[in-house]
Parts: structure tokens; sequence; C-alpha cells
């Protein structure tokens, strides 16, 4: 066990744990953080996407010993009111179903749409193809994503 100091949602945490320990399990069993979730465990499906330094990343396979001095932002963190265009964007669409997928869902579009201001529905298909939705909103998922780039 170790001790880590990590920036999560720009708080500052301490947390006691083994070295490769993944992120996930650190946000949702030791800050609470639950809006990241577990799906598959082995960098597949996305559910657990959060952002290092404004990248998506998986951190499920992210050992909390490599993140160093990166920040984290949750699904928790977008936003201070849930008013990042995506959040509006996904409730104007009523994209989600079950809703397991979708923070990870957002976080993933969040990234993609800092480096991509005015994408075509195929850019947005190839960014979003790595996050699986099992309800299989995938439409609703293209067409808020497309509207929270126009605002
Ligand atoms: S839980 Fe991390 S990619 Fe599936
Ligand atoms: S909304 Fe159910 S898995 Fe995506």
């Amino acid at each position: 066990m170790k001790e880590f100091s990590i920036v999560v949602n720009e708080k500052e945490h301490t947390v006691r744990v083994h070295e490769d320990t993944p992120l996930l399990w650190v946000l949702r069993d030791h800050l609470k953080l639950t809006g990241t979730k577990f799906g598959c465990g082995i960098a597949q499906c996305g559910a657990c996407t959060v952002h290092i330094d404004g990248d998506a990343m998986r951190s499920c396979i992210y050992p909390i010993s490599a993140l160093g001095e990166s920040k984290v932002t949750t699904i928790e963190g977008l936003s201070t009111k849930n008013d990042h265009p995506l959040q509006e964007a996904w409730v104007k669409h009523d994209v989600p179903q079950c809703g397991y997928c979708q923070s990870g869902q957002i976080m993933t579009a969040a990234a993609f749409l800092k480096e991509s201001k005015n994408p075509s529905d195929s850019e947005i298909v190839e960014a979003m193809s790595g996050n699986i939705c099992r309800c299989a909103a995938y439409l609703r998922i293209k067409e808020a994503v497309k509207t929270a780039a126009k605002s």
C-alpha cells in the first residue's frame, strides 16, 4: 500500500491503495464518485471513461501509480450545474435508456468536441465507436453530439 495525492474535479485527495489499483476503483470506492461505471474492465466498452489532463482515458486499466501530477475529471466535474452543452443536448434528445454507459459516452464526446468543433456524422460515429451501448442508443448519441457541437 502507498499514499497517493491526486487531483480529481479540481479537488486534492489523498488515498492509500496498492500501486496497481485502477483509477476506476479509486474514484468509485475511495472518493465515492460513482458516476464512472465498470463495464468490462479490459478497456473494451468505454463505460469507465474519464478525462486525464483533458484526454479521454479508460480508468479501468489506468493504474493509480501512472497518474503522477495529471489531473482527473469525471462526469461529476464536467460542469458545475450539469449545463455542459453535451449534458443539455443529452436531455434535449432524451438519449439514455438504462443509462449505464452514458457517463462514459459523454466524457468521450466532451474530449472529442474539444478537438473537433464542426464534426461530420461519420467523424462523430468514428469518435464514439469505442463506447458500447447495450441499449443501442447510438442514433440519439450521434444527434446529441451534433447538437452540442453547434451550441
Ligand atoms: S470498464 Fe473500462 S472500458 Fe469497459
Ligand atoms: S443506455 Fe443502456 S447501455 Fe447505453
